[in-house]
């Protein structure tokens, strides 16, 4: 590789050349005119931004000022001011902001955190203590937990994380969650692999699809993008490992939309039986197979 300095100074990007300047040296950057720049004035009217001295107001002061009918901003005058139309986005504090949220994965120590997440859950869909025990013992990796840790001040103990959702999973050779591979096998603490009536149940190392059993959202904290920020970061991590064909989940028919805006693709009924029965199959496949 060439030391980039070397380049011929066309090759570089620059303001004169692609009209990009970082935020960051504003300051070094001259705009063209801007002592008496009509142009300048005239985009900004266009696009309903004030200016004071020729800089932008800020949006609360300059609310009132706007224009609500629609602004159309010619091609040719954008490509003379990108730098001025490029506003960093305004950033309203959400309810997610406010827990301080962090993922990490987790481990037989959550077992308790875990069961108390669950009671988002009917009683008959809840996963027991004892799956929690075996699912986070056999594939913690495969787990994860978005915790919460209030703000202390200057001297105060830390105080332990809160976890606020969680997603448990097992491996299968499935395409689908199965029963099966929700089963909790009597003798894994002793056995690599368990089998009933011929089929392996529970966790299969090496199965390339990932069953989720489950994700949920404290009651309390439920509504806040919990949800959908874990299970993002969760498919995340599993695409960028490249260590499964597919993420695979049973679900309800009202949670179907919020799946596929993940990209699952609803299979119908599902067969599972699990907790009385009635869901649907949604599969997301990730396109790493070999
Ligand atoms: C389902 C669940 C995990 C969602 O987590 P959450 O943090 O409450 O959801 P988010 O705030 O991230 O919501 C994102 C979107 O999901 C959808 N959504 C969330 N909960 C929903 C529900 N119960 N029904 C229908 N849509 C729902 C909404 O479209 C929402 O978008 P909006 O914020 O624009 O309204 C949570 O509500 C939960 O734990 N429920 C009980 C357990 C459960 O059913 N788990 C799913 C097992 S398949």
């Amino acid at each position: 590789m060439s030391d980039p300095s070397e380049r011929p100074s066309e090759s570089m990007p620059g303001p004169d050349n692609n009209g990009l300047k970082p935020l960051s040296n504003a300051d070094d950057y001259s705009l063209p005119n801007t002592n008496n720049n009509n142009d300048l004035s005239r985009i900004m009217s266009r696009a309903g931004i004030a200016l004071s001295n020729g800089f932008p107001l800020d949006d609360d002061e300059d609310d009132e000022g706007v224009d609500e009918d629609y602004v159309a901003v010619d091609q040719d005058d954008a490509n003379e001011f990108p730098y001025w139309l490029r506003r960093p986005p305004t950033h309203h504090r959400t309810k997610l902001d406010e827990l301080h949220p962090f993922v990490q994965l987790l481990s037989v120590s959550n077992v308790e955190d875990c069961a108390e997440v669950e009671n988002a859950f009917p009683e008959n869909e809840r996963c027991s203590r004892d799956k929690f025990v075996y699912r986070l013992s056999r594939c913690p990796e495969l787990s994860l937990g978005l915790f919460t840790l209030p703000i202390i001040g200057e001297g105060q103990p830390k105080p332990r994380a809160t976890l606020v959702g969680h997603i448990i999973a097992t491996r299968t050779s499935e395409p689908l969650v199965t029963d099966r591979a929700m089963c909790l096998p009597d003798n894994w603490r002793n056995e690599r692999w368990s089998f009933q009536h011929g089929h392996a149940v529970g966790h299969e190392e090496g199965g390339s699809t990932i069953a989720i059993h489950s994700l949920a959202v404290l009651p309390d904290h439920q509504g806040k993008q919990v949800g959908s920020t874990l299970l993002k970061s969760y498919i995340h991590r599993i695409r960028e490992a490249q260590i499964a064909d597919r993420i695979a989940i049973i679900a309800h028919d009202h949670l179907i939309p919020f799946y596929e805006s993940f990209g699952f693709v609803s299979h119908g009924a599902s067969k599972c039986q699990f907790g009385g029965g009635g869901w649907v199959d949604l599969v997301l496949e990730l396109g790493n197979e070999q």
